[in-house]
């Protein structure tokens, strides 16, 4: 009816499958799709049929492989593609940490993305933004175990390391880290011209080399199964775009404090603030409306203001 072979259906049907699409085939039948939901496709296709923003992911450009998608947000941004403007990819060639790391991005099932900003923000709010996308992968992290059989969600417990990594604990098990977020800026004529949020999400990855396996997990060991990335990839954008007109409205976090801490797993535990100059240790108590960590200190001196960037904080018993 198509006037198409059998061979050249063959050969799409291997392309789908190398693309991830589980197919069935019965000798003398053909062949059928079983569910896509459970299959872990990530293409432009798949993240835009979850994605529900106004702006945030529009448009969404999806390679296989790059350099750095927060690299190439700046390239676009200087061709002038809009705020919003998302780079999705499944391999990174030079992939970027903080401090000037780098972030190996392995085809191991993952998801690295970057997502371009134009705000209209005093530079000295602009840190925060991490922060939020930090709430926004958390909140998206739950939305993702919703959908998960529930005796492997009830094991995992998601939860915010601040100021901005998205950490799991397994079975009550030490937190482990999922997610990274570099976030760059460009200015010109001491204006911000652009942003971009950069996150690696570690979603099927398996293996971790010994030197990160003690702090790094994926959403996939976590749960014991193979997670959507696609659908993650838009959970994740669709509470950006929520939460990035919360923050906005105000510049500061009157509106998302309460969201975060729901996540803060440092709350409430002993932490080592690690400032070259006075290191000291305490109970951490939350954050404040700038997204700075509250903690006070085990000498009974009054509580002290962490910005992030600043000084990093660590666990007494562990990473968190
Ligand atoms: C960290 O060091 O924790 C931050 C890692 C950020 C990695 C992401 S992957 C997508 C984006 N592109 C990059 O080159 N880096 C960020």
């Amino acid at each position: 009816m198509l006037g198409v072979s059998r061979t050249a259906v063959w050969k799409n049907i291997q392309k789908l499958k190398e693309e991830g699409y589980p197919i069935e085939a019965v000798t003398n039948k053909g062949y059928r799709l079983l569910s896509v939901d459970e299959a872990d496709i990530l293409d432009r296709e798949q993240i835009a049929a979850k994605l529900t923003t106004v702006w945030a992911g529009r448009p969404l450009i999806y390679k296989e492989e790059t350099g750095s998608s927060n690299d190439d947000i700046f390239v676009l941004a200087a061709q002038g593609y809009p705020h919003g403007t998302l780079v999705v990819t499944s391999r990174q060639t030079a992939g970027k940490g903080r401090r000037g790391r780098t972030w190996i991005s392995p085809k191991e099932g993952n998801v690295y993305m970057s997502i371009l900003l134009k705000p209209d923000l005093p530079a000295e709010v602009t840190p925060m933004l991490t922060v939020v996308m930090a709430l926004s992968v958390y909140q998206a992290s739950l939305d993702m175990t919703a959908a998960q059989p529930q005796e492997s969600a009830a094991r995992c417990r998601f939860g915010i390391k601040w100021p901005n990594d998205i950490v799991v604990s397994v079975d009550d098990g030490p937190y482990r880290k999922l997610c990274g977020i570099l976030t760059e800026m460009r200015m010109e004529d001491r204006e911000i011209s652009a942003i971009t949020i950069g996150i690696g999400l570690n979603v099927n990855q398996m293996e971790f080399a010994p030197e990160i396996a003690e702090n790094a997990t994926s959403y996939g060991l976590a749960l014991g199964r193979k997670v959507n990335r696609a659908s993650l990839t838009a959970y994740t954008w669709n509470h950006f775009e929520e939460n990035y007109s919360l923050f906005t409205q105000t510049q500061d976090f009157s509106k998302l404090h309460d969201a975060y801490e729901q996540g803060l797993v440092n709350k409430g535990r002993s932490v080592h603030v690690l400032d070259p100059r006075t290191p000291f240790t305490g109970t951490a108590v939350g954050i404040n409306m700038q997204g700075e960590l509250l903690v006070q200190p085990d000498d009974g001196s009054a509580v002290r203001t962490i910005a992030s960037g600043e000084v990093s904080v660590r666990g007494v018993q562990g990473y968190v």
